[in-house]
């Protein structure tokens, strides 16, 4: 590998390696990029906030209510004082997570095709990843992070968990049986994928992976999404996250 921190012209050999790092997307580059400490420590901000950053893991499939969940609890602890943020699935695929079509215009088709996320397998853990990865400067910032995601791989899930401080991955299922998801079908796209216009559809044609040890399961086909998020809020309180009041 070049090493970046040497100065001077680069050698004939190393001007070659850089071509080859370049022509398979630098994956034998060693990374040499260090944590740099925040002036701010995360104590000092949750102890301004009065109150602990940590992140609420909604999964559960499309159509189970997580986003209207994941709202109405971010609105109860706004109305708290409480500092929190919703990520959702359908709008961080708009941006940081944009489809190979939202990008080829602006930035041409190799580039749509290495960042561009679909729904494969692959591109469904890519998503979790970058979005576990932006929840925990999140939490690092204080801030109660609430992220929509069917993040139907328990892998997936479980290294977002592995990413994250003990204790900061709040992993909430949000439960409804497929008919019941697909009865409500509030975009119309359980009727695309039945019809086959839509391939890897979560819970029709690609699995969803329940979680064996979420800390919080939530029955959003028979409770009112108020009241769970009153266990939302009350699940908060009971570990110390947010003070009781
Ligand atoms: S995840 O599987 O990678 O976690 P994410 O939560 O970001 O998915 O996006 C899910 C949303 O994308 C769904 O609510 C739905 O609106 C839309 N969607 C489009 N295609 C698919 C698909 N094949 N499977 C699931 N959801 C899809």
């Amino acid at each position: 590998m070049v090493c970046k921190e040497k100065g001077g012209p680069m050698t004939k050999s190393q001007a070659k390696e850089n071509h080859e790092n370049r022509e398979n997307h630098g994956a034998d580059e060693t990374v040499d990029v260090r944590w740099h400490a925040h002036a701010v420590s995360r104590d000092e901000r949750e102890r301004a906030a009065g109150h602990r950053g940590c992140v609420l893991w909604f999964t559960g499939l499309s159509g189970c209510g997580k986003s209207t969940l994941a709202n109405l609890v971010d609105h109860r602890l706004h109305g708290r004082g409480v500092r929190s943020f919703v990520l959702d699935g359908d709008n961080v695929r708009l941006g940081l997570n944009a489809a190979p079509a939202l990008l080829r215009e602006r930035h041409g088709d190799e580039f749509a095709k290495r960042f561009g996320l679909g729904f494969a397998a692959q591109d469904r853990e890519e998503n979790i990843r970058r979005i576990g990865a932006v929840a925990e400067l999140f939490a690092q910032a204080g801030i109660v992070t609430l992220t929509a995601f069917i993040s139907p791989y328990r892998r997936d899930r479980d290294a977002v968990r592995a990413m994250l401080a003990p204790g900061d991955f709040i992993e909430i299922h949000v439960r409804a049986p497929l008919e019941v998801c697909e009865s409500r079908d509030p975009k119309g796209l359980y009727k695309k994928a039945r019809a086959g216009e839509i391939k890897g559809f979560t819970g029709i044609d690609d699995p969803y992976e329940e979680p064996l040890a979420a800390e919080l399961v939530v029955d959003s086909a028979a409770t009112p999404a108020e009241q769970l998020a009153d266990q939302v809020i009350a699940w908060l309180e009971q570990a110390g996250k947010i003070p009781r009041r």
